[in-house]
């Protein structure tokens, strides 16, 4: 599939900011600044904090919004003692579609594994939504030169047990440790480089054609006057977005990159 037939996906991951009550107001002026006509291009999800799920899935639905709601983490059963924990079966029911799986705060501050990850992107599937899995290098991964290692070892370990159709299905975000938060971006070619070998690590577990179909996101201090020339490499099909999706504004021109140049953005 090449890559002008893989539909964007700019996705906003509030992390741990925004109660119910902050969400609604970003949701409502992120309505008032994104057009109907930026979804013919472009498909946009939110991943609020758990706890504004509902209040958010309100408001898309009552409005006819066409932003996807998304979570940013889910356990791998469906049910049990797990205290604290949600399932996905209870995403799936507020209508998620998209639930990020692996981010890299979960792996280093919360201890999840590869094998956790793995068995987290079956629980997604399974339940009828979309994981978006998170790989990623450390900056002394990056600077020992084991960036493609690590990455593709993510990647493989994601998509055990997954059929080539569900590897298809996926989205992967390649968000680089060092570039979260940080304000330093991977550039535009390093973003690109690693993105392609993401495709072909797919290519050769799954399929030709799961690694044509599966969206390659990138993450890691993305805001407006950076996007454009990211969306431009053949290989990255959208942006994970954390700190700059929080300000609607600048949420909104990174949603509408193609309407700005970066000068201006
Ligand atoms: P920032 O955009 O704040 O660097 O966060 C990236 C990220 O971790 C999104 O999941």
């Amino acid at each position: 599939m090449p890559a002008e037939t893989r539909r964007p996906l700019i996705s906003g991951n509030w992390k741990m900011n925004q109660n119910h009550y902050e969400a609604i107001q970003v949701v409502q002026k992120l309505t008032y600044l994104v057009g109907k006509d930026d979804f013919e291009t472009v498909d946009v999800s939110l991943h609020p904090p758990f706890t504004d799920i509902r209040s958010v899935q309100t408001l898309i639905e009552a409005d006819d919004l066409r932003f996807a709601l998304g979570a940013q983490n889910c356990h791998s059963e469906d049910k049990g003692a797990f205290t604290g924990e949600v399932s996905p079966v209870f995403l799936q029911k507020l209508n998620v579609s998209y639930v990020i799986v692996g981010h890299s705060e979960r792996r280093e501050l919360f201890g999840e594994t590869d094998a956790m990850v793995r068995d987290k992107v079956a629980a997604v599937l399974r339940n009828k939504m979309t994981p978006i899995v998170c790989v990623g290098e450390t900056l002394e991964e990056r600077e020992a030169g084991t960036t493609m290692d690590k990455v593709t070892k993510q990647v493989r370990a994601a998509l055990e047990g997954c059929s080539p159709a569900q590897a298809g299905s996926l989205v992967v975000a390649y968000e680089p440790i060092w570039a979260i938060g940080t304000g330093r971006t991977a550039t535009a070619s390093d973003a690109q480089e690693v993105c392609a070998a993401i495709r072909s690590t797919v290519a050769s577990l799954a399929s030709a054609e799961a690694a044509g179909a599966v969206r390659i996101q990138y993450g890691g201090s993305v805001k407006a006057g950076t996007i454009k020339e990211l969306m431009a490499q053949p290989d990255v099909d959208g942006a994970l977005v954390g700190g700059a999706s929080l300000d609607p504004e600048e949420f909104a021109r990174i949603i509408q990159y193609r309407l700005h140049e970066p000068s201006e953005a």
